[in-house]
């Protein structure tokens, strides 16, 4: 168990390790409950590190059964050992090797960090800190090694035995009941990509031929039976491996690349070098038990997994704070990839709805911290939806600011300079300064500084000189710690419109030649006027043209120009956007008691047209009728939030919409149902997406109507996609029907884990009172299980992030769940325990009745005894 420690670490605190540790040999003999861990370090002093230094190991629950120094076996005045450190006070200065024997019992770590038990199956989670709960060890990113690794174990017991690099050498021992692999890794690599696996696993085999013509033997391995499940993701993995050669010059460095998929496991999957391990979720797939949605993220985290030998293993973080180095980069890298795959447009538009679910929430609450945090209690909270996915966002800003040629020169720099190191951000900015020769000193502030800034605009045509002028303003709201904020350099695409939809072109004296050729305003400042010349009519401004920047754009534009825009802008993003702010404006006008009526119908003209138009693009389409969410709303609102007249107001919404479209709706129904044999290609999806989207909203404006559809869908379907949509909206409708359809899909999948996920978190998901307790009775439903992440979240998570209303139910009924549930879980699991309470990022935004709930909540929570590191820095930071 991981000491709740109260030493903040700081970035500023960073000192190059005493040590270097030039190689590491690792000896394991698999046990359920004693696995014996024998470590040779080959060691000696880092010129860089304090001369004369002790050695100070790092370790986590660790059981010590012996250490050697060159071969002589010390005794304990020789070191000190606790749990978790081991210190030497007296290491020759010469190099030397240290041979550390350790216990650890897998089957009693519930953590899932270290060596853990998944099923019958032995696997390992080292990142962020997790070696250090196998041996002692400098279980830091900047101390690179080269591994060799030999497993032994009884052969009924794990007939499979992985990890990282090329297999060696393997055989059988006392006769044929035990047997051993060696692996060797020849690239060094820190302790957090270390990776074992040992297990009776079915496997998936291809190969792929790299662009220099080397054969890498690819393996997926499952659990037996899931064999025909893996083909998904081994497609994903190829198309993977040929576009990150394609589009980065990045070839592949080993003989094999292994995958193997685990049912228990606390992320979405772990890139460690050329033995990836996944949460099954991410791996598995048929067209009977996965939806669209599964498909896209087994894509999407294959590549991410794969991207990151490259960007995170060949190149790595120097220390934790540099953590979006690689996940900010890789994220980037695997939504280029999918857009590449997919549809750019309809890939933009989830990432970006995908950040304002998520990220923006929390970069405007208690938890909001920088993309690059200078400080930190516990480093497993910080693997957050601000270091992925806003570190992603500046990177494609980046990538805007200076042009796609200068980047990818950039990228090659990188690739070429850092290459075996462990970098920092100020490394990789520098290859782009250089590439671009700019100065982005400025740009680096993005890291630095936490919160979403917001851009104001404000706008006036002079029809006598024919100008018009457009003023920028930035502002960034203060976060905690960071109380004064400084403007920082936003890339601002643009572009004007002329009433009948013509681009115009962009002349003025207040942008660079630059700016004006690539319609590109640099907002570096508190403040920019630009006052456009010759410009015949009033125009329609397109701002923030594909999500530019991760900023907040305020005010949206008029209706009639969002009604322009959605027909006639040629930036698929902002035509979605525009879609959004008719539809915030309408749900709004519903929640201030305004000219509802009226609102809406500028709104359903526009969607109206666009269903006509749909066949062109059904996945955008499906976009564009996908209202604002919840959550959405609330971020909108961003104080004295009410989830229930939000709820209201949006349901009126759907209700309009799907009323004054149900023709059109039923037609589009009709027409896109699945011809023939399911495929899981983005068109395809595209178009049930958009049959689906049609169903809900059917159902939302005439309820008998859209039961009677979804029963006969839910009846016919030829596929998960279609099933789960179904339900989805008899889940939402009610009655018998509901409960008859959830009967049944239960009988249907009983036993299959990650489809039963899906019927527990659309039970958890239903908006009425009655939720909270049939959460609880799932909770005791056999298939559901607390020491299965996956269970957790698709039933607690689902509850408390996807259904507002009744999470935050005023008689608070909602939280004490949570709060339960968290308390329960922390002895067992502090990641998740901590993930699961972040639930609460926004919860001073809440108004006053709810926000007094949950502070009671929260300081219970506090007040418990031997709460996690990872609890307690959650808690304490929500509080805050
Ligand atoms: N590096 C992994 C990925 O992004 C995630 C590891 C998360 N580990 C953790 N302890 N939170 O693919
Ligand atoms: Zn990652």
């Amino acid at each position: 168990m991981r000491h709740p420690s109260t030493a903040a670490i700081r970035l500023a605190d960073y000192r190059p390790a005493d040590f270097v540790i030039d190689s590491v040999e690792l000896d394991f003999s698999l046990n359920p409950t004693k696995t014996k861990v024998v470590a040779r370090l080959a060691l000696r002093r880092n010129p860089a590190g304090e001369a004369g230094a002790p050695l100070v190991l790092d370790g986590d629950d660790l059981t010590l059964i012996g250490v050697r120094l060159d071969g002589r076996a010390l005794g304990p005045q020789d070191y000190a050992a606790t749990p978790d450190k081991l210190t030497l006070a007296a290491v020759p200065d010469a190099p030397f090797v240290l041979e550390i024997e350790t216990q650890v019992d897998p089957s009693a770590n519930t953590q899932l960090s270290g060596l853990y038990r998944s099923g019958s199956a032995y696997c390992t989670q080292c990142e962020a800190e997790g070696f250090r709960r196998i041996t002692y060890f400098l279980d830091r990113p900047d101390v690179l090694s080269v591994y060799t690794t030999r497993i032994e174990a009884e052969k009924s017991d794990a007939p499979i035995l992985l990890s990282n690099g090329n297999p060696v050498e393997s055989g059988d021992i006392d006769g044929g009941t035990r047997h051993y692999a060696i692996w060797r890794d020849p690239f060094p690599k820190p302790s957090y990509l270390f990776a074992l696996v040992g297990g009776d696993l079915g496997v998936v085999r291809d190969a792929f031929k790299t662009m220099s013509g080397r054969l890498v033997d690819l393996a997926i391995y499952v659990e037996h039976g899931k064999e025909p499940r893996a083909g998904y993701a081994m497609d994903a993995l190829k198309r993977s491996m040929r576009w990150d050669e394609e589009k980065f010059g990045r070839e592949y460095d080993l003989d094999v690349f292994n995958i193997v998929a685990v049912s228990d496991f606390n992320m979405g999957a772990m890139e460690n070098k050329g033995l990836n391990i996944f949460n099954d979720k991410y791996v598995l797939a048929s067209p009977e038990t996965a939806t669209d949605g599964d498909y896209a993220g087994i894509e999407g985290v294959i590549a991410h997994e794969y991207f990151h030998n490259w960007t995170g293993n060949r190149i790595t973080c120097r220390d934790w704070f540099q953590l979006c180095l690689k996940e900010g980069l890789t994220v980037f890298r695997d939504q280029e990839f999918s857009a590449d795959m997919r549809s750019r447009a309809v890939e933009r538009i989830s990432d970006v709805r995908g950040l304002r679910l998520a990220q923006f929430p929390e970069d405007a609450g208690p938890l909001a911290h920088p993309v690059r945090p200078d400080v930190y209690q516990e480093i497993n909270n910080f693997y957050t939806a601000t270091v992925y996915e806003k570190g992603a966002e500046i990177i494609r800003a980046l990538r805007t600011l200076i042009g796609e040629d200068d980047f990818r020169r950039g990228m090659d720099l990188y690739f070429e300079r850092f290459d075996g190191a462990a970098a920092t951000v100020e490394d990789f900015l520098s290859c782009f300064a250089e590439a671009s020769g700019r100065d982005l000193s400025h740009f680096a502030l993005w890291y630095s500084q936490a919160g979403t800034p917001l851009v104001t605009t404000s706008e006036e045509y002079d029809a006598a000189a024919k100008t018009f002028t457009l003023t920028l303003r930035q502002e960034t709201p203060p976060t905690p710690g960071q109380s004064e904020k400084r403007p920082v350099v936003i890339p601002i695409a643009l572009a004007l419109f002329s009433e009948n939809g013509q681009k115009l072109d962009l002349a003025s004296e207040d942008a660079s030649a630059r700016e004006l050729a690539r319609g590109l305003i640099e907002l570096d400042r508190p403040e920019r006027v630009i006052r456009f010349r010759d410009i015949p009519s009033r125009p329609v401004a397109s701002l923030l043209r594909g999500f530019s920047a991760p900023v907040r754009l305020e005010p949206a534009p008029a209706s009639e120009d969002l009604e322009r825009l959605l027909a006639h802008d040629d930036d698929p993003f902002n035509r979605w956007q525009a879609a959004q702010s008719l539809a915030l404006r309408a749900i709004f006008a519903r929640v201030n008691g305004d000219g509802a009526a009226s609102d809406a119908r500028g709104l359903t003209d526009a969607l109206r047209l666009l269903l006509a138009k749909a066949e062109g693009d059904p996945a955008f389409a499906a976009q564009a009728l996908s209202l604002p969410s919840e959550i959405d709303l609330a971020r909108e609102k961003g104080s004295d939030v009410d989830p229930d007249v939000l709820f209201a107001a949006r349901q009126s919404l759907r209700a309009e919409i799907g009323r004054a479209l149900g023709e059109a709706l039923e037609t589009i129904h009709a027409r896109f149902a699945d011809p023939g044999a399911y495929a899981p290609d983005a068109a395809s999806a595209g178009r049930r997406a958009l049959r689906n989207v049609a169903l809900d909203l059917i159902a939302a404006g005439d309820a008998d109507k859209g039961r009677a559809l979804a029963q006969a869908q839910f009846e016919t379907a030829g596929n998960m996609t279609d099933r789960l949509a179904a339900l989805a909206t008899l889940a939402h409708l009610g009655g018998a029907a509901r409960e008859d359809a959830f009967a049944r899909f239960y009988a249907q999948y009983a036993g299959d884990a990650l489809v039963i996920d899906k019927w527990f978190s659309l039970q958890a998901t239903i908006p009425e009172e009655a939720t909270t307790r049939r959460v609880q009775e799932l909770m005791t439903h056999p298939e559901f299980s607390m020491s299965n992440p996956n269970r957790v979240r698709a039933l607690i998570s689902a509850f408390a992030n996807a259904n507002l209303t009744r999470f935050h139910a005023l008689d608070g009924s909602g939280y004490d769940l949570l709060t339960r549930v968290v308390l329960e879980l922390d002895p067992k699991n502090p990641q998740l325990s901590a993930r699961l309470l972040s639930s609460l990022r926004s919860w001073r935004t809440l108004e006053a009745r709810r926000r007094e709930l949950v502070e009671t909540r929260l300081k219970h929570i506090l007040a418990a005894e031997n709460l996690s590191a990872d609890l307690r820095d959650i808690a304490t930071r929500a509080l805050g």
